[in-house]
């Protein structure tokens, strides 16, 4: 296996060993701050956001009905496999790209120079998607107060205005905040966490005694497959857990903090969306539940009319911090990529007393401004989903190859029952792939396609791994 993926240098990997040494001794390095508390803040931080405030109940009135639970139990069931993989690959390379440092020690770099290129498709676009969501429910929190901001520049050229000025305004902030530093960011992260959990527990407290169980039936209106393809939907509430192995540099202990972060975030996410899901189809019949703010408008059918308004100041902060975890994660990919030569050296450059990736960070912050100034929500969502669920695959395969080309660097966490439980992991990603639309590949293959220009043109003849 190992002499078949070095044959070509396009295949050619480098050892763990040395990804790691040179990420230690290297000129460009971070200061380690994060625990695992900072870690499992991060996570819920990067996944509670748009998933559970607008998406389930689209998925419960389209897709599956107050099965909806289930679909949110698929999801995270084919996420758990995933994470599990993650937390393998982040005890072993804790290093600062994620899954493009992974498949560089597994799979070579023009896959590893792939998948790069698919996290900042990830990233950048769930980052401009969740600043025109956060821009939408900071307009309505307005209008609440009876202030009302003018179209033209609450909307993208592209959607009908002129500049979204609340997007732009709410990432401008955002990436002055990471330039100042991720401990800060962190902090900043964990106070938006805590107020959006508290408005979610108020929200299950206010809406229990509402739930009337002939809410629930019938419990499969679109029978199974409803489910399935209600959890094709669900799949973008859980995306943001795999950001957190972007810090793995900057993590005390990473082969013990990471795998804790990563699972325990994606634990506590599921037990909340399945618990959210439950009375909110419980509370009100699902065909009632088609709406951008599902979770506010149950409150209101039940007669609390105020839930609105809390729940909307929940979605605002929730969306802030999962803008802050994408846009902290993707400087830290360009990082890695740099490093590796496979960019220019200039970007991966950090601040001297900041200790931020902030070049990266600003160049980051910029293109996703000017993205989320100009586009409409709905060209986002499902780039995002098949963006990352090709990057879970490649980390499930990851795990299945160095288990054979290096089985015996030490590993911090080990996946359980390997190879089964990877195959299985890369296999239910590509099923979910398989649901989404046929213009979201077509888009998808054809960034892939400039990905690989740019590589071959500059990447290829820059790379460290290719320089004598
Ligand atoms: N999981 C994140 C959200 O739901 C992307 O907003």
């Amino acid at each position: 296996m190992s002499s078949l993926f070095s044959k070509s240098s396009l295949f050619r990997t480098k050892s763990v060993q040395a990804i790691c040494d040179e990420a230690e001794s290297g000129s460009h390095t971070f200061t380690r701050r994060l625990t695992t508390f900072d870690l499992v803040i991060l996570g819920v931080g990067a996944v509670v956001g748009a998933g559970i405030f607008v998406l389930t109940g689209t998925a419960a009135a389209t897709k599956a009905g107050p099965a909806v639970v289930l679909s949110f139990l698929l999801s995270g069931v084919g996420c758990a496999l995933a994470a599990f993989c993650y937390a393998e690959l982040a005890s072993t390379i804790p290093i600062a790209g994620s899954a493009y440092s992974y498949a560089y020690a597994s799979l070579g770099e023009f896959v590893a120079w792939l998948i790069g290129w698919d996290l900042i498709l990830e990233y950048i676009v769930a980052a401009c998607t969740v600043a025109i969501g956060w821009s939408g429910y900071f307009v309505k929190w307005l209008e609440g107060y009876g202030v009302m901001l003018p179209q033209a520049w609450t909307h993208g050229a592209l959607d009908g205005g002129v500049f979204n000025v609340p997007a732009v305004g709410i990432i401008a902030l955002v990436t002055v905040l990471l330039v100042m530093g991720v401990k800060e960011s962190a902090w900043l992260t964990g106070l938006l966490v805590v107020l959006k959990l508290s408005i979610i527990f108020v929200f299950l407290y206010l809406g229990i005694p509402w739930v009337k169980p002939e809410n629930w039936s019938p419990f499969f209106p679109y029978g199974v497959w409803g489910v399935v393809s209600g959890a094709g939907v669900i799949f973008f509430a859980y995306i943001g857990f795999d950001a957190i192995t972007t810090t793995s540099e900057e993590t005390l202990d990473p082969p013990r903090t990471l795998p804790r972060g990563i699972l325990g975030s994606l634990g506590i996410c599921t037990i909340l969306y399945i618990a959210v899901a439950l009375v909110l189809t419980g509370m009100v019949p699902y065909t009632e539940l088609n709406h951008p703010a599902p979770v506010a408008l149950a409150l209101e059918m039940v007669g609390i009319p105020w839930g609105m308004q809390l729940v909307s100041i929940g979605a605002v902060l929730g969306l802030a911090s999962v803008l802050i975890v994408m846009l902290l994660a993707q400087p830290r990919i360009f990082f890695a990529m740099s490093r590796d030569g496979l960019i220019s050296p200039w970007i991966a450059k950090v601040h001297p007393t900041l200790h931020t990736p902030y070049r990266a960070t600003l160049i980051t912050g910029i293109i996703v401004m000017v993205l989320a100034g100009l586009l409409p929500i709905s060209a986002s969502g499902e780039m995002t989903s098949i963006g990352t669920l090709f990057a879970f695959m490649i980390v499930c395969v990851g795990v299945i190859i160095l288990r054979v080309t290096e089985p015996n660097i030490p590993r911090g966490f080990r996946a359980p029952w390997s190879p089964y439980l990877p195959a299985l992991g890369a296999l239910v990603c590509f099923v979910m792939m398989c649901g989404l639309e046929a213009a979201t590949w077509i888009r998808f293959v054809g960034w892939m396609a400039i990905g690989m220009v740019i590589y071959f043109r500059f990447g290829r003849r820059h790379s460290r791994l290719n320089s004598p």
